[in-house]
């Protein structure tokens, strides 16, 4: 076991809950808002890189070289240089900080010079993100490191970036799919990976179900972790453009897209589909419906309310009906901040837990992008068949965390 360090994205609660979901076994300690320690032995069957492929919220991995023992700024310039001059004999490196440095941030151009009184003519290879140095140009330029400072009150470490996620890959999902709704509102590809991998767990070929598919984000995904997919929509539209991203996925992924051929998807209201010999046979629900106008006005947001009650409540009655015991349902809910009123479906966890569903974290992770009205709330469930028809369970409010 190593000392490895984990960077997540900007919506770290819910890449915590990725984390968790996917890797139970290995416990997060928590450094920071972005950065958690974790003790691991990368192999290659799980490798850094195929965390940060893996993962929708995990941006970095860092491994642990050295434990440093300062007291003075200087003393840190000469150990870093040391640690460099020792790695490389011609050093190009960045350098990232986390945490409260006790002796200030270091300047890499006074690293520069220490290194050049050792006779070393370093390069120092600016940032080219904000989250440092991209996963292109340590794939494509070996030679160079990222050093990274990890300052807690206890300790400072020297860690090494081994595993950066690659942006152009979340990009492509994300902007040249042949088919795209933007009116309807679409899932940013990395949060739809973290839904989709906190609906798999550790069951990485389930049965996935996104009943409001929309274009498709959520199966894209799942297809790419090797669940089995289904999708369903009320629009006719929506499941043919589902039907051309599902096909354009092997163009891109021909290794890892080979699901999309037994990937099964209808036309159908989610409060009614049915799927003929499915009958408790699906492992997750993973699924955004529909959130209500992207721009409501003060006045009507009671009614919108109400009317998403009906569609929310309508549909996971249905569901139960295809869910497995034990099954998880990952669902996008709406959530609207007017003056001092919140609107939101939270209200409804006690009529669902009548049904068997239980809530699993609690509060629900917030996830909206700047200035949307309508935020969204990650809802957790986990469902069982209720004792006895009638019999109220009391709703248990666990938080996996
Ligand atoms: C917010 S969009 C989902 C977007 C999707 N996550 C994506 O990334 O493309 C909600 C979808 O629900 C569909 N919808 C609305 N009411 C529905 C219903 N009763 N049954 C099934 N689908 C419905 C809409 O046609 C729309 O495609």
């Amino acid at each position: 076991m190593s000392v490895y360090y984990l960077v997540f994205g900007t919506t770290p609660e819910l890449s915590r809950l990725e984390w968790q979901s996917v890797y139970p076994q290995v416990g997060l300690k928590d450094l920071s808002p972005r950065l958690s320690q974790i003790d691991w032995s990368e192999t290659e069957a799980a490798s850094a890189d195929q965390l940060v492929n893996q993962l929708g919220g995990l941006v970095k991995v860092l491994k642990a070289e050295t434990t440093l023992t300062v007291k003075t700024q200087a003393e840190l310039y000469l150990q870093v240089a040391d640690y460099l001059a020792t790695h490389q004999p011609k050093p190009e490196f960045s350098l990232m900080e986390y945490g409260a440095s006790k002796v200030g941030q270091l300047s890499p151009q006074q690293l520069k010079n220490e290194l050049k009184d050792r006779g070393l003519s370093a390069r120092f290879v600016h940032q080219t993100g904000p989250e440092g140095l991209s996963a292109a140009v340590l794939l494509h330029q070996k030679r160079v490191i990222e050093l990274n400072l990890i300052h807690t009150p206890e300790t400072l470490t020297l860690a090494k970036t081994i595993a950066v996620q690659d942006i152009d890959d979340w990009t492509i999902r994300d902007r040249s799919k042949p088919y795209a709704d933007h009116k309807k509102g679409m899932l940013p590809p990395k949060v739809a990976r973290m839904m989709v991998n906190i609906g798999l767990g550790e069951n990485r070929t389930a049965r996935l179900y996104d009943p409001f598919c929309g274009s498709g984000t959520i199966l894209l995904e799942g297809v790419l972790l090797g669940a089995q997919v289904m999708g369903s929509d009320l629009d006719q539209v929506a499941v043919m453009g589902t039907e051309a991203n599902l096909a354009w996925l092997p163009e891109i992924y021909p290794q890892t897209a080979t699901g999309v051929a037994t990937a099964e998807l209808k036309t159908a209201d989610a409060t009614h589909v049915t799927w003929p010999d499915l009958t408790h046979q699906i492992d997750t629900i993973v699924t955004e419906p529909f959130l209500g106008k992207p721009k409501p006005q003060p006045v009507a947001l009671k009614n919108m309310f109400r009317g998403l009650e009906k569609l929310y409540l309508g549909v996971l009655k249905h569901w139960i009906s295809l869910l497995k015991p034990g099954a998880r349902v990952v669902m996008v809910w709406p959530l609207v901040q007017s003056g001092r009123h919140e609107f939101s479906l939270l209200n409804l966890i006690d009529k669902l837990s009548v049904w068997g569903y239980t809530l699993q974290v609690n509060p629900p992770v917030k996830y909206a992008r700047p200035a949307a009205v309508v935020q969204r709330q990650i809802v957790v469930l986990t469902w069982q068949p209720p004792q006895s028809s009638g019999e109220s369970q009391k709703s248990t409010h666990k938080i996996l965390k």
